[in-house]
């Protein structure tokens, strides 16, 4: 596996760094916020918002004591306010809990509102010079690619390995730290792009990035794909015996294994297809009524179900059919919610 260049990465990233607010004065307090601000928001949108935030809160004290109107009034515009509010509450923690200063290390900091394993470790190096690697969407794609790794970036086992194996590219404790996590984002940012534009002429990392020596770059990072849903087409039948209703057992393995369902065919069948299974079966019937469709979304499958009553006299034991009254329905067989509207049906007639 390639290892990260540090030395490389930071004279990139010293020689061609964006200049951000975040960046001129560095302390606790400040990257934090900025930190908060930049979660899922361009860093163009939050310029502006961080100013005049500093401006008027410039100390932790004062947030911890800003009355909500004029914290909203700060945040309003840049959306998911559920940020501010736990900016307030943790403020009011770090006062009340470790001296109105910050906590120094990602796992103390990781216990406060708001702050989730990626904003701890960017807080923790940044500020601190904790030798721990913060991996958002940019560092994942970097990564990805620069090592060829075919993971799901989505999975959590997926950014907890790369989590390890960037910590241990990085430069022992201290502001180089730092440094290398706004490298790794800014990397991200501005030359590995998504979307297969990367531009890797300039990039400090390419002589020994896995994806363009492969010719790769343009499918990594992988991302799971949508699931994919199959859609059945089912026919379901309502089986009448006086006051007790056809049921059979589900399978033992498999979708809804063990459970009771009404009859339950696979594909929209017309009226001559249900006569020849119940015949097949030795089940005498009359009528077939239409009593409507419903429809189930399990996790990859979707049942689109189309109902039929049908009164029958009797039904051979061969046919595997058990009979049960709705009462019996309800006390003794388990069926599947995916039937709701037939069992509600089934009551009401
Ligand atoms: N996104 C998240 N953290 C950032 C930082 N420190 N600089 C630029 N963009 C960022």
């Amino acid at each position: 596996m390639p290892v990260i260049d540090a030395e490389a990465l930071l004279a990139w990233y010293r020689a061609n760094r964006r200049v951000l607010p975040w960046r001129e004065e560095i302390t606790p307090y400040r990257v934090w916020i900025s930190e908060i601000m930049l979660q899922q928001t361009r860093v163009e949108a939050v310029k502006d918002y961080y100013r005049r935030f500093l401006d008027a809160l410039p100390t932790v004290y004062d947030l911890a004591s800003v009355p909500d109107e004029l914290l909203m009034k700060l945040w309003q515009g840049l959306g998911y306010y559920s940020r501010a509010r736990n900016l307030k509450r943790a403020a009011t923690e770090i006062v009340s809990r470790f001296g109105g200063e910050l906590p120094r290390s990602a796992a103390e900091l990781l216990s406060l509102p708001g702050i989730g394993r990626y904003t701890a470790a960017a807080i923790a190096s940044i500020a601190f010079g904790e030798r721990i690697a913060a991996v958002d969407g940019n560092v994942l794609r970097v990564y990805a690619r620069f090592t060829g790794d075919e993971s799901d970036i989505l999975e959590d086992a997926t950014k907890r390995k790369f989590e390890a194996a960037i910590t241990a590219d990085m430069p022992c404790a201290g502001s180089d730290c730092g440094d290398f996590t706004q490298a790794m984002i800014e990397l991200g940012a501005t030359v590995c792009l998504p979307k297969g534009e990367p531009k890797c002429d300039v990039c400090p990392l390419c002589d020994a990035c896995v994806a363009r020596r492969s010719g790769k770059t343009a499918d990594l990072p992988v991302k799971r794909k949508k699931r994919d849903r199959r859609i059945e087409e089912r026919t379901v039948l309502l089986l009448r015996c006086g006051d007790r209703f056809g049921l059979m057992k589900r399978p033992d393995e498999g979708l809804l294994a063990s459970l009771y369902e009404p009859i339950n065919l696979l594909g929209a069948l017309p009226e001559e297809e249900i006569r020849a299974w119940l015949s097949a079966r030795g089940i005498s019937h009359g009528d077939i009524t239409d009593v409507g469709e419903a429809v189930h979304i399990f996790t990859h499958i979707e049942w689109r179900m189309h109902g039929y009553l049908i009164d029958v006299s009797t039904i051979p034991s061969s046919a595997e059919v058990m009979l049960a009254t709705v009462r019996e329905m309800d006390s003794e067989y388990a069926i599947p919610s995916a039937y709701r509207y037939f069992v509600r049906k089934m009551k009401a007639l």
